[in-house]
């Protein structure tokens, strides 16, 4: 296992569209995925998509627990998701501040979908499909966004509800 570099809003691999992976549970695929958790623990991340680190295929993994960076939130399962798809359910809209590993040390307000059903693959070619909402939904939505080249500040709906996360604190807290 091996802590890979997160590449950096700017680098124009995170604006590129992934491929689909063709291949289940080869050695190369377990080591990614044992790469991906390894980089996002060490980030202290919700979640990871593989072009983040310069793989261009539509892998992501995400969890949530007692994560330093996001105190606030209900736990999200740890998830390997290969190949995904997901639909909207209903209307309502929920609003995160979201942050990214790609965009270090800044937030932005989101508004997306509040419930989606979303399905895909583990890295074993095992079927997943799942209900989420909430701030799991949020995440999904975000890691698929990598596998398209879009980043969370692309869906800003207020530019001005975007700064780093510092002077955020200090303004909630003022
Ligand atoms: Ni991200």
């Amino acid at each position: 296992m091996a802590i890979r570099p997160i590449l950096r809003m700017g680098d124009p691999r995170l604006r590129q569209v992934s491929q689909a992976v063709a291949e289940f549970d080869t050695p190369e695929l377990h080591e990614l995925i044992a790469d991906m958790f390894e980089t996002m623990a060490a980030a202290d991340g919700a979640g990871l998509a593989a072009p983040q680190i310069g793989v261009l295929q539509r892998i992501m993994i995400f969890s949530v627990d007692d994560n330093p960076r996001y105190p606030d939130v209900e736990a999200v399962p740890t998830t390997v998701l290969i190949n995904p798809q997901f639909t909207v359910i209903g209307q309502e809209i929920d609003g995160f501040w979201e942050g990214c590993l790609s965009v270090p040390g800044m937030r932005g307000y989101v508004q997306r979908p509040a419930r989606i059903r979303y399905s895909g693959f583990d890295q074993f070619g095992k079927s997943i499909e799942r209900e989420a909402e909430g701030f799991h939904a949020t995440v999904f939505q975000h890691e698929y966004d990598h596998l398209d080249g879009i980043l969370y500040v692309d869906r800003l709906a207020d530019p001005r509800q975007f700064g780093f996360v510092e002077e955020l604190a200090a303004a909630d807290g003022a």
